[in-house]
């Protein structure tokens, strides 16, 4: 099939020439090296035009004056390089990546010395490789649209931008800017992108067009751009004593965020340090050379692997028949407004879904009513609720006593106390008053959801929602199939979902479902680590230094002691014997530790109420408990956290509870903060592969059945099969 036609030209004015980029196979433009050589024989054809200009119907048309560059995309400009032609060149020679950088650095530099102005008009997302084409142009519009952002997001792909992107915007937005820009990666919206000076002006988004035009006329008659062209050839002027200041500064807050495991911050860092005081193709050559040396790398390729999992689970509609549609979810009631009912009501403000919610205590519902609001309408920027969003929301959110009210929505959640028995009593009293084509969810943590659909009438259009605490922050939501849960109820839980910015997946019922039956193991063996003889400290550091963002035993406080336990307990009489039940947590419960919600559990929050610090009273609750002085490496700690959790997703995998291991992967990383630059459990474990899986499990054997080697790790050893049968 030959490759679509993607820019368009034409001359909204007789002196002035219009490039679109908008690809008709996609719903975003991305530049592929077949975009690229469709600009470069748009850039040849206008140079030579220019020099000798041609006729049209018989008429002369005159020299351009300028050049707009635009998307035909509402939304969306240019989102960056395609993604899919990097992962087919990951093994590539790093010369090869060099040439490649050079090539499109090369091509994007004629948009800073044609014999016209350039201007990239953007609206939407300008993005990667897009914002690397739109900061070669001679001048920048950003349209003041709330989805307009422009921003350079390769460091979270492993990388940095390689064709030119960090060497010109140096040059364009000053040295501490670039850096900013590049090392943290976010994007900055229309308004920071003028104050800057990375864009001229942000015009409205119907005005574009007529600004791009203006601005050509005025640098015409100005000729600004073509001391800029000189200027920004040239080496920054910086001053040692602040190049200085912005390494030690720029490099703390790298270290900080990155903790050491992410390398193209820390290096795109030093590359710009050094590429200012170069001249641009010197500078250039520098940032070509590095970006080839990142291209490929193992933080590289997982943490693509990640953008893909999330890149398929935005397509996946959660259902394999293909002819199965989502209902439309226009009203949500919500059932329970403690801590997970309100943030789940909130969630459906922000996205302006209306909202009915009640509980049992009227005093609860209430003080939930005014969070609600206060969360819903919270402005990042300013740090505050903002009156106006809160208004807005106010006329969406309803709070009633009225089960006729609350069966009206088109979903249902329940969120109330985790009692099967209360839950069930709340499905009784709303199932016969709901819409024939309404769905009732439940948010429960640990009950079976085929245990709750026991006695209802229509249970295929039951299902579970678990929202994830807290809500605000947490993307993924498990959608949990029961036995009898129709395609339809699934799908439109997962359209649901989406529809209020989650990423759900969908899981069969069973014990603990996903996410906490993969945790609790990890979390359990962490304490037996203690009465081995391991230091709390080390185990803390161990799981930390693997790239989790906190230590299992810091996880155990902040989740509670008490739900932990009972989380376990629910994983214990499913599979009692593998699954290890503590003495340790329940004296620590006995003792009134419950975590940080009590001021002590397995660290004291005395001084500290988040972070916790050793507290001698736990060698007390141990001490009794403890039956060994073992010490261990590192490597010894990290192996028997971390592999009590990839068995048990050996496990679940055998069992079908999910239906692609993608999800298994893209679960623990939102869910529990799985290490990203590890690209998920399974493909971490990808790199490893089975025979050193089994190799590491060998000294664990004698642990017990949990560190038994399952059938399928054994299978998969035996033929050399991976979990990933094909590339992300
Ligand atoms: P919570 O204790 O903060 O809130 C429960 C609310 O339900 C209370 O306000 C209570 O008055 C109300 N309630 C009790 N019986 C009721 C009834 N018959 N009708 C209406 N309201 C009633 O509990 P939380 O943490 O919000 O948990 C709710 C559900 O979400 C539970 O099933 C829990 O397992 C699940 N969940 C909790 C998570 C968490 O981290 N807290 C995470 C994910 C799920």
């Amino acid at each position: 099939m030959p490759a679509p036609v993607v820019i368009q030209f034409s001359r909204p004015e007789p002196d002035i020439g219009l490039l679109v980029f908008n690809d008709p196979q996609k719903g975003a433009n991305v530049l592929s090296s077949a975009v690229l050589t469709e600009l470069e024989e748009h850039l040849n054809r206008l140079e030579n035009q220019n020099k000798n200009p041609g006729s049209k119907n018989g008429e002369k048309e005159p020299p351009l004056a300028g050049l707009i560059i635009r998307s035909g995309k509402p939304g969306s400009f240019i989102v960056g390089a395609d993604l899919r032609e990097f992962v087919a060149s990951l093994d590539a020679p790093t010369e090869q990546t060099e040439v490649f950088c050079n090539r499109g650095r090369r091509l994007f530099e004629r948009l800073s010395a044609c014999p016209f102005v350039t201007v990239a008009a953007i609206e939407g997302l300008c993005l990667g490789g897009g914002a690397e084409l739109a900061i070669w142009c001679d001048r920048r519009l950003m349209a003041d649209t709330p989805k307009t952002q422009f921003g350079f997001p390769e460091v979270k792909l492993g990388l940095y931008p390689g064709w030119g992107g960090t060497a010109r915007g140096s040059r364009i937005v000053g040295l501490a800017g670039a850096v900013e820009m590049v090392t943290g990666g976010e994007s900055v919206d229309p308004r920071a992108a003028v104050l800057m000076g990375l864009a001229t002006d942000m015009p409205p988004a119907e005005r574009l067009q007529e600004a791009a035009v203006r601005l050509i006329r005025a640098e015409q008659r100005s000729k600004d751009f073509e001391a800029d062209r000189l200027r920004w050839r040239q080496p920054l002027e910086v001053n040692g004593t602040e190049t200085m200041f912005l390494a030690a500064t720029a490099g703390a807050l790298i270290h900080r965020q990155t903790h050491g495991h992410y390398p193209a911050p820390p290096a795109a860092l030093e590359m710009m340090l050094e590429g200012a005081e170069l001249d641009i193709e010197a500078a250039c050559g520098l940032e070509a050379e590095g970006m080839a040396q990142l291209f490929g790398s193992p933080v590289n390729r997982a943490l693509l692997n990640v953008f893909f999992l999330g890149d398929r689970n935005k397509k996946d509609p959660g259902v394999a028949r293909a002819d199965v549609r989502p209902r439309p979810v226009k009203s949500v009631s919500v059932i329970g407004s403690g801590i997970m009912g309100q943030g789940i009501a909130a969630a459906n403000l922000k996205r302006n879904l209306p909202v009915m919610i009640t509980d049992a205590a009227p005093d609860a519902l209430h003080v939930a009513v005014e969070k609600i609001l206060e969360e819903a309408s919270f402005n990042k920027q300013t740090r505050r609720p903002d009156p106006e969003r809160a208004v807005r929301c106010a006329a969406l959110l309803e709070a009633t006593t009225s089960d006729e009210e609350l069966a009206a929505a088109d979903l249902v959640i329940e969120a109330v106390v985790e009692i099967p028995d209360v839950k069930r009593r709340v499905f009784a009293r709303l199932e016969p008053r709901l819409k024939p084509e309404a769905i009732l969810a439940s948010n429960t943590s640990t009950i079976p959801i085929s245990q709750l659909a026991e006695g209802l009438a229509h249970p295929e259009r039951f299902c579970g929602i678990h929202f994830f605490n807290p809500v605000r922050k947490m993307a993924l939501v498990e959608v949990i199939r029961g036995k009898q849960t129709s395609d339809e109820t699934i799908a439109t839980a997962v359209a649901y979902a989406k529809s209020i910015g989650k990423s759900p997946i969908v899981v069969n019922d069973g014990p603990g479902f996903l996410v906490n039956r993969l945790l609790l193991p990890y979390m359990a063996e962490a304490v037996e680590l203690l009465l081995d003889g391991a230091e709390p400290a080390a185990v803390e550091r161990a799981a930390r230094s693997f790239g989790m963002p906190m230590g299992p035993l810091l996880l155990y406080d902040v989740v509670g002691l008490d739900t932990a336990f009972f989380a376990g307990r629910v994983l214990y009489e499913a599979f009692p014997e593998r699954t290890v039940i503590s003495p340790v947590v329940g004296s620590l419960i006995k003792a009134g530790r419950l975590g940080q919600k009590s001021g002590a559990g397995f660290f004291s929050y005395a001084r500290d109420k988040e972070r916790g610090e050793p507290d001698p009273k736990l060698g007390e609750v141990l001490a009794p408990l403890v039956r060994g002085q073992n010490k261990f490496t590192t490597e010894q700690l990290t192996a028997r956290l971390i592999l009590p959790m990839l068995l048990e997703a050996t496990r679940v995998l055998e069992e079908g509870l999910i239906h692609d291991a993608r999800d298994l992967d893209l679960g623990l990383i939102y869910g529990i903060g799985f290490p990203a630059f590890k690209g998920g459990l399974l493909f971490w474990a990808d790199t490893l592969g089975c025979d050193k899986i089994l190799k590491m499990l060998e000294p664990l054997t004698p642990l017990g059945p949990r560190m038994q080697p399952t059938p399928l790790l054994l299978e998969m050893a035996k033929s050399g099969k991976r979990f990933y049968r094909s590339g992300p």
